[in-house]
Formats: structure tokens, C-alpha cells, sequence
């Protein structure tokens, strides 16, 4: 693997100049992680069925979950969506709001693309991403580029080059590395039906924003926050965002917070369990939290942006801590029904497995 650094650099003539290399490896069916504003991707040509099926293999990922295809401009656009369909007039509301941005729209797919991008199904994922590193690869590469994140299948997405590393080291052509993502969350995926906007998965662009710019009610799938049926042992759709250590997440009041996450290391403490805990929260509610932590398994996020800071974070942290050997993560979570919130809490009770408790 080529690891190539231009983190920084935001010139675009500059970007496609020093990119020339891994967009033609992109273009010639090679696999290249980079960076978006949302967590780094693995792309490759979405035209090219061989290139594409080296994605599913270098991740271990299902061949049956499908790809998310990024373009650089609208041109690229009618590379990938179905001509002969016109495209839905909300669908243009939203690309002309949020492009280039953290939304994915689900649109009925061009004949071109490769059939493993959106397995058995009619429609594809696109999104145009806002990161200069993103669009100039795309750009150069000439070809739409099919993306996943570029984590090993059931591992938290990578927000860092490094993480990448850790996950396919060995088993891609390129790493193209451009800093840390911004976001830090995935993007919102949305799926227009005939009465309603439904996301399947929240993200950086939140349902007031959608809401603001389409008139049909926007609704969430049924299993973004699955708190009741939630299994308390991981399941297979559980998978997806979990760490090796069990994840713990409350929300509500501070205090109540405080008291149920001390009782619940009290009770570790008197079972005799060999637990080693790690803790996410706030910095004022980190301070004023008498248990001590060591401080490689103890993140104090600014209060007042907490939601973002833990968007931005989340996936690095848990990281961090399971190479710190922690076996438990208690993390203060966020109201789901405010801006970044819900996509925060949705990838906390994927990686919860179900273990969230609201405190009043
Ligand atoms: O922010 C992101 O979206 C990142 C960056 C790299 O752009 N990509 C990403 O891709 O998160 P991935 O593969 O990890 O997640 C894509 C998810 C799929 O698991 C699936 O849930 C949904 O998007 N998806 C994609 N195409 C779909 C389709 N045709 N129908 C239903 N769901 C689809
Ligand atoms: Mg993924």
C-alpha cells in the first residue's frame, strides 16, 4: 500500500496534481482509501464490476450490503442514475440544499454501474461529498467511485489515516491521507416513497434540514432507535459499529447520569468483576465525577459543542479504548431529537447492543 499525505491542502489545481497517481489507479480498477467529511472511504471505479468486487473482499463485507457511489459534479450524476427516469423533483430539492454534503439519496440506478454496487436492489445510493481531498480524487479519477467505509466489516469507521492502517494495511493499492474527517459520523441516507422522506440511517444532515426544504413529513426507519426490541446480547444488526469492549450509554439528566454510572462501577467493584472501564463525557461532568480513570481510557469533550465533539470523536475513542484493553465504555449520550444528536445515538445503540437507559 502507497500512503500519500496532503492533509491541509485545500487548492484544488494543487490537490488533482498531487493526486494524479491514485486517481489512476482509481480509474484502472485499483482500491484507494480517502478521506470525506464524514469518515474515510474506500473507493473504487463504480463502473469497473472487478474493481468493486475487491471492495467487498478487502472488507470482508457481505456482497449482498450495498455501496455508496460519490461524485464530483453533475455530470457524474447521469453516469450512475437511470436516464430514462426523471428525477424526483424533491430529489433535486435536496441535492441543490445539501450537495456537496453528508446526504445520501436513494435513486434508481444506471445501467452502467457495476451490478455488485447495488446488489438485487433498484436503487443506489449517491452522494456528492464536501471534502476538497474527496472531490479532487473523484475529479482526477474521471469515474463515479464506489464507497463503503474503509473498515474492516463489523469494526468502527476510520475518522483518522491511521485507523485505516489498522484495518487494511496490505490489502489496498492506496491510502490517501488528508487529516482527520470533520463529521466523524457517516451520512444520512434517505429514501424518497411516495408519501413521506424516510432515513435509513441519520447522519450529518439532519431530519429538521431535510424537513425544511421538502414539504412530505420526514420519518425515521423502524430500527434507528430500536430501543425496546433491542437485544441485550449483539446481534447480527448490531454488528456493524461495535468495538470489542461492551459499550454502556445514559442520557437525561446530568445528575442522574452521575448517580447510575457510579452504581453501576460500584457494582462491578463489590462482584469482584475484572472490569476495566473507560468513560466519555463532557469536561464538566468529567470533573465534577469522582471515579478515578486512568487518563488514556477517560475523554472530557467541551461541554457546550458535546453532541458534535462526540460525532467528530465517537468512532476514535472506541478504538482507543480497546487498544487501551479497556472491556467496558460508559458513555454520556445526547438528546437524539436535536441537530447531530440522532445520528450520534443511533451508531451508540448499534454499539450498545441495546445497552442505553434514559435517567430522568
Ligand atoms: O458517509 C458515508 O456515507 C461514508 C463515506 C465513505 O461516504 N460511506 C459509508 O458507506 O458509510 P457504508 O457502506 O459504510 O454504508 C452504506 C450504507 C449501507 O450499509 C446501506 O445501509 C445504505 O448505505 N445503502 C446504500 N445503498 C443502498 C441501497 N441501494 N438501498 C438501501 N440502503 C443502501
Ligand atoms: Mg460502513
Amino acid at each position: 500500500m502507497q500512503r500519500l499525505t496532503v492533509a491541509g491542502i485545500r487548492h484544488e489545481a494543487q490537490l488533482r496534481e498531487m493526486l494524479r497517481e491514485p486517481a489512476q489507479s482509481l480509474r484502472r480498477g485499483g482500491l484507494v482509501a480517502f478521506p470525506t467529511e464524514t469518515v474515510y472511504g474506500l473507493g473504487a471505479n463504480a463502473l469497473e464490476e472487478e474493481a468493486v468486487r475487491r471492495i467487498f473482499a478487502a472488507k470482508e463485507r457481505p456482497r449482498d450490503n450495498p455501496l455508496i457511489v460519490h461524485i464530483a459534479d453533475d455530470d457524474q450524476l447521469r453516469d450512475v442514475i437511470d436516464e430514462n427516469q426523471p428525477l424526483h423533483e424533491d430529489a433535486v430539492r435536496l441535492m441543490r440544499a445539501f450537495w456537496p454534503g453528508p446526504l445520501t439519496l436513494l435513486l434508481p440506478a444506471g445501467a452502467r454501474l457495476a451490478p455488485s454496487v447495488h446488489p438485487g436492489q433498484p436503487l443506489v445510493g449517491v452522494r456528492m461529498p464536501d471534502h476538497p481531498v474527496a472531490r479532487a480524487l473523484i475529479a482526477e479519477a474521471g469515474v463515479p467511485v464506489a464507497a463503503p467505509s474503509a473498515n474492516r466489516s463489523g469494526r468502527p469507521s476510520p475518522t483518522t489515516a491511521d485507523d485505516v492502517v489498522a484495518d487494511l494495511d496490505g490489502r489496498i493499492d492506496w491510502l490517501v491521507d488528508g487529516g482527520p474527517c470533520p463529521i466523524g459520523v457517516e451520512s444520512t441516507v434517505l429514501l424518497l416513497e411516495p408519501d413521506c422522506a424516510r432515513i435509513l440511517r441519520p447522519g450529518g444532515v439532519t431530519q429538521e434540514m431535510i424537513a425544511s426544504v421538502i414539504d412530505r413529513p420526514v420519518l425515521y426507519a423502524a430500527d434507528v432507535f430500536d430501543v425496546a426490541s433491542a437485544p441485550l446480547a449483539p446481534g447480527m444488526k448490531y454488528r456493524h459499529y461495535a468495538p470489542n469492549a461492551r459499550v454502556h450509554v445514559w442520557w437525561g439528566e446530568p445528575e442522574a447520569i452521575d448517580e447510575a454510572m457510579r452504581a453501576f462501577l460500584l457494582e462491578a467493584v463489590q462482584d469482584d468483576d475484572l472490569m476495566v472501564p473507560a468513560l466519555i463525557a463532557p469536561d464538566d461532568f468529567v470533573r465534577r465525577f469522582g471515579w478515578a480513570l486512568s487518563d488514556e481510557r477517560q475523554a472530557a469533550l467541551p461541554a457546550d459543542t458535546y453532541a458534535e465533539e462526540l460525532a467528530r470523536h465517537l468512532y476514535r475513542l472506541l478504538r482507543a479504548f480497546d487498544g487501551a484493553g479497556a472491556t467496558d465504555v460508559l458513555v454520556h449520550g445526547v438528546d437524539p431529537t436535536h441537530g447531530v444528536g440522532a445520528a450520534v445515538m443511533n451508531r451508540l445503540y448499534k454499539a450498545a447492543a441495546g445497552r442505553v437507559r434514559w435517567v430522568g
